[in-house]
């Protein structure tokens, strides 16, 4: 069975706006496991690091900004197909082009402005993760038996 990991953060607004719990229920009830979270304000060049490939974007002096304005929640997901899942639950980039029911489609509305980021691709998740937590960070855990619910 795959144990895929996926690099999923809360950005600085949906930190802000209350959005962190809404946002691990969706993928705790969707059966994901957690397996590393922390509250990170990125300094610029983390955040250049990051987003590198976006380097030439006209976005991308306001877009790492806006990342470094204040705390990120940043999370590792665990299960299966959970890159693509993840990907698929976060939403469109764009805001008004996600679905309602996806987490963007819900909560947002600016493409500037869009609550939550998730790693593309399996190898994106790898560096992502890579970059964000230590490896000692990152938790292997099972759930126990129960054998103290009577
Ligand atoms: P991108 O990696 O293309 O999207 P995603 O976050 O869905 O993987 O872009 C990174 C972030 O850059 C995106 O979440 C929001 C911001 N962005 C803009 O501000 N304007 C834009 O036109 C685009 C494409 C992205």
């Amino acid at each position: 069975m795959s144990t895929e990991q996926t690099f999923i953060a809360i950005k600085p607004d949906g930190v802000q706006r209350g959005l962190v719990g809404p946002i691990i229920s969706r993928f705790e009830s969707r059966g994901y496991k957690l397996v590393a979270i922390k509250l990170m304000t990125a300094s610029k060049e983390h955040l250049e690091n990051h987003y590198s490939d976006l380097a030439g974007k006209p976005f991308f002096p306001g877009l790492i900004a806006y990342m470094g304005s204040g705390p990120i929640c940043a999370m590792v997901w665990e299960g299966r197909e959970v890159v693509k899942m993840g990907r698929a639950m976060l939403g469109a980039t764009n805001p008004l082009a996600s679905a309602p029911g996806t987490i963007r489609g819900d909560y947002c509305i600016d493409v500037g402005r869009n609550i939550c980021h998730g790693s593309d691709s399996v190898d994106a998740a790898k560096k992502e993760i890579a970059l964000w937590f230590k490896p000692e960070e990152v938790q292997s855990w099972k759930p126990a038996q129960f054998d103290w619910v009577y």
